[in-house]
């Protein structure tokens, strides 16, 4: 909560820092035409890296983790060896494909072994054993490991390529954004929780349901805005948006306006047991959060384009990941992470937090399947963006200059 007494109005003139990206209305076809969102996976996707998870997850050798990139149907084995390296393999076993490990997550001796004829496979992928070997006809177990999937660590994060020749490294992926929010506490905030749900609109649709706050006064009356929205920001402004590359962030801007009384009790024992900076003297954040070090800020969100952001906070951060399933269906997994409370009454904040959370992400899916489907009847061809939405308008003049680059190495590949 913000002690100082007057609040500034947010200002606008965020969209004209980045002329290149324009002012006027801006076609809506790329958020439904299924020849559009047959490029974005070519274009986008099979060259971008997705975060799967944490390396907390498999802290000890032959600790596991299975999971399915959603976008791809693609089963993925996550484990670290005995040389303390994080290997994401297929899961797919070489004898006929029956996944290796059906288990969510668990502790190899090291083995896993496939229960469809029993071969089984080492922590680095080797095939280590073919039951009845003598019966086949010469099989090279040296070339029939499990197969790699690209795999890059950032922060904690454990990423993959769907791709076996990666289109850039995670690094260059990252970019500025990667590097500018490098340093944020991120492994300490070691307890989460996760949410998903599959709604019927395209991709774009859910980044750019918490990425504009224009909408909070409206969607969210009795939710978001009595605390985000008071007399010094009435029309839902945000404190700025800065753009790297294809990533991006907004700053929020919150003056604490009406509290419920139970909201009180709660953000009072959850600022205690989420900011960093009261317990660690000396913390500063880095560069790439709060960037403008406004003392009016409470959360970025911090986008890695395609599909991935966090709204972060001082010492408690959400992952939000969207795998797109359809031009017009997706999946939304929500995942918050805080520190270990050390007392019941901070417990009692962090949940309070995560359930709100939830909630206001719920109020807004009902609204972007409505307008999906004015999109996909063809009744809205253009959207129009005001200056605080200047996210969307990025994201949207992203997509279209990869979509419209992809023509021209296509073009130039056919001669
Ligand atoms: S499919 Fe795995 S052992 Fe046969
Ligand atoms: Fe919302």
């Amino acid at each position: 909560m913000n002690e100082l007494a007057t609040p500034p109005v947010p200002g606008i003139g965020l969209t004209a820092r980045y002329p290149e990206i324009g002012t006027g209305p801006v076609d809506t076809a790329i958020y439904h035409e299924p020849q559009i969102y047959a490029k974005e996976m070519e274009a986008i996707f099979k060259r971008s890296w997705f975060m799967v998870g944490r390396t907390e997850q498999i802290a000890r050798a032959g600790d596991f983790f299975t999971y399915t990139l959603p976008t791809f149907r693609q089963e993925i084995l996550v484990c670290r060896d005995r040389d303390g390296q994080v290997n994401v393999f297929h899961n797919v076993c070489t004898h006929r494909g029956n996944v290796v490990e059906h288990r969510k997550e668990g502790h190899s001796q090291g083995l896993f072994m496939c229960r469809f004829h029993g071969w089984a496979f080492d922590l680095k992928g080797g095939l280590a054993r073919i039951r009845d070997e003598e019966g086949f006809f010469g099989v090279d177990k040296a070339c029939n490991g499990l197969k790699r999937m690209p795999v890059g660590i950032w922060q904690g994060f454990i990423w993959v390529c769907p791709s076996d020749e990666p289109y850039q490294s995670l690094e260059e992926f990252l970019g500025d954004q990667g590097r500018d929010t490098a340093g944020y506490p991120w492994g300490a905030c070691t307890q989460s929780y996760q949410f998903e749900v599959e709604v019927d609109c395209n991709w774009k649709l859910v980044n750019d349901s918490p990425a504009e706050v224009y909408h909070i006064p409206v969607l969210h009356p009795n939710s978001a805005a009595p605390t985000m929205m008071a007399s010094g920001n009435i029309m839902g402004r945000l404190l700025g948006t800065e753009i790297k590359g294809h990533h991006r962030t907004n700053s929020h801007y919150s003056v604490m306006g009406e509290p419920k009384p139970v909201q009180k009790l709660a953000y009072f024992h959850a600022a205690a047991a989420q900011n960093v900076a009261v317990e660690e003297k000396g913390y500063e954040l880095p560069k790439g959060i709060n960037p403008t070090r406004s003392p009016w800020w409470t959360v970025d969100l911090i986008q890695f384009f395609p599909t991935i952001g966090f709204t972060l906070s001082a010492g408690m951060y959400t992952a939000h990941q969207v795998w797109p399933l359809g031009p017009n269906k997706s999946l939304y997994q929500q995942r918050v992470f805080v520190r270990p409370a050390k007392t019941a009454a901070e417990r009692f904040g962090q949940e309070n937090t995560m359930v709100e959370f939830r909630d206001v992400v719920m109020e807004d899916f009902s609204t972007l399947e409505r307008i999906q489907r004015a999109l996909d009847t063809d009744q809205i061809k253009q959207f129009h963006y005001h200056d605080h939405e200047l996210a969307l308008r990025h994201q949207h003049y992203v997509v279209t200059q990869i979509l419209a680059e992809w023509d021209r190495e296509q073009a130039s590949a056919q001669g």
